[in-house]
């Protein structure tokens, strides 16, 4: 099948609803500590704001994965082989994306999954326009909960998940082993993962990549208040919180937060919430995983671990994965 390259890829709309957002939100205001699912980042501005931390000098991470993806896509294809689908979980912007669907060999399909449904179809309709061979069956949805794949109409050979950007970070280390179970499932026997995995390192490293000196980490940070103001008229003040992030090594992740600079009260649809001052709202985890670790994590869901690059100062990883 041709994809008309004015043509905008169906989408499959799995898209959370704005209660759902809610309760999540009231529930998560209601634990001690207080916190926010990173995925709510992600509205509009999130994801420009998004964008330009991957820019930063700071934020080691995208360019390091991008030098690696660069380097070795050749085997990587090789390795995927031809007629696979591949499914992309939190495309975003799709510049890894590109890497990848500039080599590979006679793919059956390009699904990508995200949860920022504009961001996802103005993506896609670009890739369509770049790729117009290419069938792409975007999915709104949030890839930590379970969902189907759409049909392809062409024949699939290996279904292989693309999960770049070490967002697997972003989840607890429990929930990540469920989620890596679950793709293996979907990408059922023959199937693979490509994974970038941000490695543990120096904290001055890793506390300079989430406290940008432009201060972009922060507005992504407030940003979450902005868009909760905006989906419920809570009239939080966001210059009365302030971002904050640090790595805590016991636990190997970067903490981010939102610090509540008084003592407030905030509204959210009728519940009030109490904030003493110094408090935090948790809003990111963000694990950093030796080679070892994240092997062994892979090996407990299903997946044994086939190839590993890393760039030459060791401060990012990307595994090819099969399914056990
Ligand atoms: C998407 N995720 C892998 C990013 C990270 O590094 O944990 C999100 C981010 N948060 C602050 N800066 C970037």
């Amino acid at each position: 099948m041709k994809v008309r390259s004015d043509a905008h890829p169906a989408l499959h709309d799995l898209e959370p609803s704005v209660d759902a957002f809610l309760a999540e939100l009231l529930r998560g205001l209601s634990r001690r500590p207080k916190s926010i699912a990173a995925k709510f980042f992600y509205d509009e501005i999130g994801c420009q704001l998004f964008d330009e931390i991957c820019s930063l000098d700071e934020y080691y991470l995208t360019r390091t994965e991008m030098g690696i993806l660069r380097e070795k896509v050749g085997e990587i294809c090789d390795l995927f082989g031809p007629e696979c689908r591949l499914v992309e979980f939190g495309s975003g912007s799709n510049d890894k994306t590109r890497i990848m669907l500039d080599h590979l060999h006679a793919p059956a399909a390009y699904v990508p999954v995200d949860i920022a449904r504009e961001n996802l179809l103005r993506c896609s309709a670009r890739l369509a326009h770049i790729y117009p061979e290419l069938c792409i069956t975007p999915v709104c949805a949030d890839f930590t909960t379970a969902f189907t794949l759409p049909d392809t109409p062409r024949p699939v050979r290996r279904t292989v998940a693309f999960f770049p950007g070490s967002t697997i970070g972003n989840l607890e280390p429990a929930e990540a082993e469920n989620f890596l179970r679950r793709i293996s499932l979907l990408c059922g026997a023959g199937g693979g993962l490509l994974i970038g995995v941000d490695l543990k390192k120096d904290r001055l490293t890793l506390e300079r990549a989430y406290n940008d000196a432009r201060g972009v980490t922060a507005r992504f940070n407030l940003n979450l208040l902005t868009r909760i103001n905006r989906s419920f008229g809570a009239g939080i003040r966001r210059d009365k919180f302030q971002h904050h992030a640090f790595y805590n090594e016991e636990f190997g992740r970067i903490e981010m937060r939102l610090v509540s600079l008084v003592e407030q009260t905030i509204q959210l649809n009728g519940t009030t919430f109490y904030f003493q001052e110094g408090e935090h709202i948790v809003t990111e985890h963000s694990y950093k995983y030796s080679v070892d670790e994240f092997a062994k994590l892979a090996g407990r869901s299903g997946w044994a671990v086939k190839s590993l690059w890393t760039d030459d100062a060791k401060l990012f990883s990307v595994h090819y994965l099969a399914v056990e």
